[in-house]
């Protein structure tokens, strides 16, 4: 109760409720379509679907509900939830940062498989680990330790997406303030936007306001951590732009009218 209080406000239930939304999901799933304007109905068919799919045992392991080492990873029900939202928006471009082992990028990928359309830029950092550090491997990039979510020895960043699913995907390792605007410029509009990748109030209002923009109407923007170190940044980026943002455990949205 004491971890809830800390957060900021805007978040607070949805922490609080998290327990119940990993047990139990589907009414919390269906709440969230409505409120983002989406057919309940079907999201809730892509959500079932989602659970029973061939690459969701690829990352079953990564569950950060059952596995400690697993912390950063974006969990089972959310990466569920992430395929069932694309399953239903169709998007064509999804921009994602903050791959790390890579389970929100399989989850965006197969629901990207299974529309038959789209495609993923994701964006990650790459760094090693020295010791009891990160390490960037990258000349000219730092990393925070309490952002890391260190992938097993031997193994590159996005390793645990399966081969099948690597088609639609553009993989791009570097700094986020450089990548983001430089993937952003490349398309005319963006339907999807997830952040995970580093969770400070300044960098996640940085991603906000470069990914608005391109944005289309009716697009998504999607940021994973909410209230993490006790900022709130999708909140005050909700209150910048007019516009509500629905959290459902950590992760919150909000749609561009
Ligand atoms: C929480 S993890 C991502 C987890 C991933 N979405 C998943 O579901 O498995 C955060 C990732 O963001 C990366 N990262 C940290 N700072 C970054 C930055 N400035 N630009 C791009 N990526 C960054 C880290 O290296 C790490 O791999």
């Amino acid at each position: 109760m004491r971890r809830v209080r800390a957060l900021p406000p805007g978040v607070r239930l949805a922490h609080a409720l998290e327990p119940l939304y990993t047990r139990a999901p589907q009414p919390f799933v269906g709440l969230l379509a409505l409120r983002l304007g989406l057919p309940a109905r079907e999201v809730l068919r892509y959500f079932r679907a989602g659970t029973r799919a061939d690459f969701a045992k690829h990352v079953g392991g990564l569950d950060p509900m059952q596995n400690p080492d697993a912390s950063g990873c974006i969990g089972i029900v959310p990466g569920t939830l992430l395929y069932a939202l694309v399953r239903a928006l169709r998007p064509s471009v999804i921009i994602e940062t903050g791959v790390a082992n890579g389970v929100s990028s399989t989850f965006l990928l197969g629901a990207i498989r299974d529309n038959g359309h789209g495609k993923l830029v994701s964006i990650d950092l790459p760094f090693t680990i020295d010791g009891d550090e990160p390490a960037p491997i990258m000349p000219g990039t730092a990393i925070e330790k309490e952002q890391w979510s260190p992938v097993p020895r031997g193994r590159d960043h996005g390793w645990i997406v399966p081969e099948y699913l690597r088609a639609s995907w553009d993989l791009r390792m570097g700094d986020a303030r450089e990548l983001l605007p430089e993937a952003l410029g490349e398309h005319e509009a963006v339907d999807f936007f997830l952040h995970d990748s580093l969770h400070t109030l300044d960098h996640m209002l940085f991603e906000f306001r470069a990914a608005w923009p391109k944005l289309r109407s009716g697009g998504l923007l999607a940021s994973d951590d909410l209230g993490r170190a006790g900022v709130d940044p999708l909140q005050r980026f909700s209150r910048e732009v007019g516009q509500r943002f629905y959290a459902v455990g950590g992760l919150g949205f909000i749609r561009k009218p």
